[in-house]
């Protein structure tokens, strides 16, 4: 089956999309590109790389409109200000009551939207926890209170559900955390890389929050289990990073030391 559209008016045989094409899905045949039904993955190198913009992927036709041109020589962020905004990123635990709208939630997406993913599958998808969270937190301390005795942290949960006269300003695995991300693949990367650009863009907004150990231990605990709470989402897939995500109601003022990163030349 053919997955590539090849504007044979456009197309002027250079042979840069057979070039960088890694299933030898492409022929150039009397100076034109042919689609030779190879093992195309749908990758888009060639439709993006092209010159003359004369190749269209079939299976993307109905995202068409989405397609930006774009001046390759040009980085659009310096490395000095994508490190200053790397530096600047904090774990935030506390927040505001101002809850984030689906509008906000939407414009987040198009972070996995770009995402790179393992064989181009692009099968990671997101649940937000908003008005069923308390629910979702007793489900989650159902399934990770075997692990009590390992984690302090468990077990203080456990006593806060437990208690009638919870502060709910300092939630054991929330803390001030009103609203939940949670994202779902077969491959643990292709989640964690997307949620990973989505907390990214989301300090773009002004949104700030942290990712959860404890919450992420369900999957590993109980993965069956979890799942009933998500009778949409395919099984097979599993939840490989959650978020919990607000706007901060505090603000950081300068970095803080790490550990020395070691690197290793071979
Ligand atoms: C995978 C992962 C799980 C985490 N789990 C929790 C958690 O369960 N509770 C929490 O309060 N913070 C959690 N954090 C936040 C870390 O404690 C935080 O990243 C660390 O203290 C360093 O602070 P920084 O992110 O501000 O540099 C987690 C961070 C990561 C990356």
């Amino acid at each position: 089956m053919k997955h590539l559209i090849i504007d044979a008016e456009k197309c002027v045989g250079c042979g840069i999309c057979k070039s960088v094409c890694i299933r030898d899905n492409i022929e150039i045949i009397d100076d034109i590109a042919v689609d030779i039904e190879s093992n195309c993955f749908d990758c888009g190198q060639c439709s993006t790389i092209c010159k003359q913009n004369a190749i269209v992927l079939k299976a993307y036709q109905d995202q068409m409109d989405r397609i930006e041109e774009y001046n390759p020589r040009e980085i659009p962020v310096s490395y000095d200000d994508m490190l200053q905004f790397l530096k600047q990123r904090r774990t935030c635990r506390w927040f505001k009551r101002k809850k984030i709208d689906s509008e906000t939630f939407e414009k987040l997406m198009e972070a996995a939207y770009y995402s790179p993913n393992r064989q181009n599958i692009q099968d990671v998808e997101f649940a937000v926890i908003d008005e069923r969270l308390d629910e979702f937190i007793s489900h989650v301390y159902d399934i990770i209170s075997v692990k009590e005795d390992e984690f302090f942290r468990i077990r203080q949960l456990g006593d806060y559900l437990r208690d009638e006269a919870r502060d709910p300003k300092r939630h054991p695995l929330l803390w001030e955390g009103k609203q939940l991300i949670l994202a779902f693949s077969e491959a643990k990367t292709d989640a964690v890389i997307a949620m990973t650009r989505l907390e990214l863009l989301a300090y773009t907004l002004g949104l700030g929050g942290f990712h959860s150990l404890f919450i992420g231990m369900a999957d590993e605990v109980n993965h069956e289990k979890l799942m009933e709470f998500f009778p949409e989402i395919d099984k097979n897939k599993h939840m490989y990073a959650a978020f919990i995500i607000g706007y901060p109601r505090v603000r950081y003022r300068r970095t803080r030391p790490h550990k020395q990163i070691k690197l290793t030349y071979m």
